[in-house]
């Protein structure tokens, strides 16, 4: 059977571990898959850097734009950034008449509708599991596991770094900033680390988990967000004794007056779950009218765990399952603007 051929855009720590899982587990997935998943192509920075995985079996393309034209089925973009190269080689790729995997959540908070129209237009898959809480499969749960069900809410912990701060300064009693440093050094920051702090990593995610749940269009612009950086370990101390723990919340709801999506630290009783979710891990809650509720909870970064989202994602590709990239063909898709706090 013929493989399905892959050109990987960018080689950092989730490029190195999709080489590596497939290097792993290559064998079991060609079965699950019902063939091969192969890397051909490969495109970064710097070609010469020491990731642990050998790319010298691969065709090395210095120009990640050009990937779009390799000579492959799917390009796997894990370059980020909302706009600059990985929305170029987005639009190349799909306009090329290729499938295109993205853990790219800015880029589809903001260009979400245009791809998906893109692709749907090619009849090819737009995926991006590994773009939300990494590793847990909260897309493929609301796309398709919730997908019969009217969604209520959708809400959850979706920025790994924050949670950790959050934690440490709980437990420890410690500051925020004194505790920066340390959740920076477990490698799950953004690029820019005020993405993470200040709540715009989990707006991104709300927007597109907002999308899938109430099917409407992907929209950055209408999530309200704000981070955890005014917090003190003393409001924990005091959430705390009032029954309360402190966790930076992304949240979408539908309501009479529209689409309500905030990021914002919240209290959490202790009784909820999410009060126990600690360290680096991702937690969503969906609430479903015939399911009830569902919860998501999982590593939301690190190699591994997003190496398994895109990988899980080429499967998909590779047995042909492929449906619109959000909960509906992209021109079905509802426009709406922000809901004001006060009709909530
Ligand atoms: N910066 C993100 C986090 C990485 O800390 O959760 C995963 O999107």
């Amino acid at each position: 059977t013929k493989p399905l051929r892959i050109a990987l855009a960018g080689l950092g720590t989730v490029g190195a571990g999709v080489i590596r899982l497939l290097d792993t587990n290559g064998a079991l997935i060609a079965r699950r898959a019902g063939r091969p998943i192969e890397i051909v192509a490969v495109s970064a920075r710097d070609r010469s850097k020491d990731r642990g995985v050998d790319i010298g079996r691969f065709a090395w393309v210095d120009d990640t734009t050009a990937l779009a034209h390799a000579d492959v089925d799917v390009v796997v973009e894990l370059v980020g950034g909302s706009d600059g190269p990985a929305l170029t080689l987005a639009r190349a790729t799909l306009g090329a008449g290729k499938s295109f995997v993205t853990a790219n959540k800015a880029m589809l908070a903001h260009h979400g509708l245009e791809l998906a129209r893109a692709a749907e237009a090619a009849n090819v898959a737009l995926k991006f599991e590994a773009a939300v809480a990494g590793g847990v499969p909260v897309i493929k749960g609301l796309r398709e596991g919730a997908a019969a069900n009217e969604i209520e809410r959708v809400y959850g912990i979706l920025n790994g770094t924050c949670n950790f701060i959050l934690s440490k300064m709980e437990a420890e009693g410690r500051d925020f900033a004194d505790v920066l440093a340390e959740a920076q050094a477990l490698g799950f920051a953004e690029s820019d680390p005020s993405f993470d702090i200040d709540g715009v990593d989990a707006a991104h995610k709300v927007s597109l988990l907002a999308s899938l749940a109430f099917g409407t269009q992907p929209a950055f612009a209408d999530v309200a967000a704000s981070g955890i950086r005014d917090v003190l370990a003393a409001d924990i101390a005091e959430a705390a004794s009032l029954g309360y723990r402190v966790r930076l919340i992304g949240l979408a709801e539908s309501g009479p007056n529209g689409l309500f999506q905030r990021v914002h630290p919240h209290l959490v009783p202790v009784s909820h779950p999410l009060a126990h979710v600690t360290g680096a891990t991702n937690a969503v809650v969906a609430e479903g009218n015939f399911v009830g509720r569902l919860l998501f909870q999982g590593a939301g970064a690190g190699d591994g765990p997003t190496a398994s989202a895109v990988v899980a994602d080429l499967i998909d590709i590779a047995r042909g399952e492929f449906g619109p990239a959000f909960a509906m063909p992209a021109d079905a898709l509802l426009a709406q603007g922000p809901a004001d706090a006060g009709d909530r």
